[in-house]
């Protein structure tokens, strides 16, 4: 085990956390031709999708969509049964969660799957604690952890040796947040990080994607709050039924558009299905 504790900062200056492609090189992620089956559910149908650094994708879809199974697919949960995935240009075999954080890629689920029953510090090292001559680095840790949470602009945590269960929703998926990118994360995924907050809780969460955004990564969040989209999306991509129907910068789209597109399929109001249109 390493014996200095990552923070935020030191992924984003590290060796490999530069993290930034040049945007006319490849994109972070291209998916091509992703079919996924579970017995005879065709739940992914021939899905291209690019995904670019350093902006926010927004996947939507309604229930069903296959949102979840896509992004499954990304973070090596399911393999595909056919298509392939490249990184940065590069085919790669996204077959285990191990191989996807070894990319790069960092998966928040929708439930969070953090310890109430510890606190801040112990959550962002669960499985992976810093030790010095043997022992728990605590200070070392806690050390880290504070810097993490200040690097995301998490403010409001009164002290990391808070209970995670002591937690506000909002804060919760900010920790959570912290603990996938403390790897050096150049992609973070998201699955519905609003939807069991309030209105402030929201807003904070809303601003940590852009930190995460300003500070070089690509990210993908999905939501069914198209005002969250709206407000931090600079890519839309839409899912039914299993197949992406429609995807492009968000400039393309509104509300009435996004909403067309989710229920029905299609839209006449939009440009067509592209890739990569901006
Ligand atoms: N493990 C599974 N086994 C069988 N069918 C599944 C499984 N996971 C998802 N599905 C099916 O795949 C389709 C897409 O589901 P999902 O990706 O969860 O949609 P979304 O996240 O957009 O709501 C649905 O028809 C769902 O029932
Ligand atoms: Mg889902």
């Amino acid at each position: 085990m390493d014996d200095t504790p990552e923070t935020f900062e030191s992924v984003i200056a590290g060796p490999r956390g530069s993290g930034v492609v040049p945007s006319d090189g490849p994109p972070l992620l291209s998916l091509r031709g992703i079919t996924k089956s579970f017995g005879a559910v065709q739940a992914l149908r021939h899905v291209d999708l690019d995904i670019p650094v350093g902006q926010v994708t927004a996947l939507v879809g309604d229930n069903g969509a296959g949102k979840s199974t896509l992004i499954k697919t990304i973070s090596g949960i399911w393999a595909p049964t056919s298509g392939t995935i490249s990184w940065k240009g590069k085919e790669v075999h996204v077959h285990t969660p191990r191989d996807a954080s070894d990319l790069g890629i960092a998966t928040v689920y929708q439930d969070l799957a953090l310890c109430d029953n510890l606190d801040i510090v112990q959550n962002m090292y669960l499985g992976r604690e810093s030790t010095k001559g043997g022992i728990l680095d605590e200070i070392e840790m806690e050390i880290a952890t504070r810097k993490t949470l200040a690097d995301l602009a998490v403010t409001t945590v009164k002290s990391v040796r808070q209970l995670v269960g002591s937690l506000s929703g909002g804060q919760r998926q900010s920790v959570a947040v912290a603990r996938a990118v403390m790897r050096e994360s150049e992609l973070v995924i998201l699955d519905e990080p609003t939807a069991a907050l309030g209105v402030s809780q929201t807003a904070q969460v809303l601003e940590l994607i852009k930190t995460l955004k300003s500070h070089g990564l690509g990210v993908i969040v999905i939501s069914h709050n198209l005002s969250d989209v709206f407000e931090v999306a600079d890519r839309l991509a839409v899912m039914y039924l299993g197949t992406l129907v429609n995807n492009g910068p968000i400039e393309n789209y509104d509300t009435a558009s996004a909403v067309e597109l989710i229920t029905t399929g299609s839209s006449s109001r939009v440009p067509g299905p592209g890739a990569m249109s901006n």
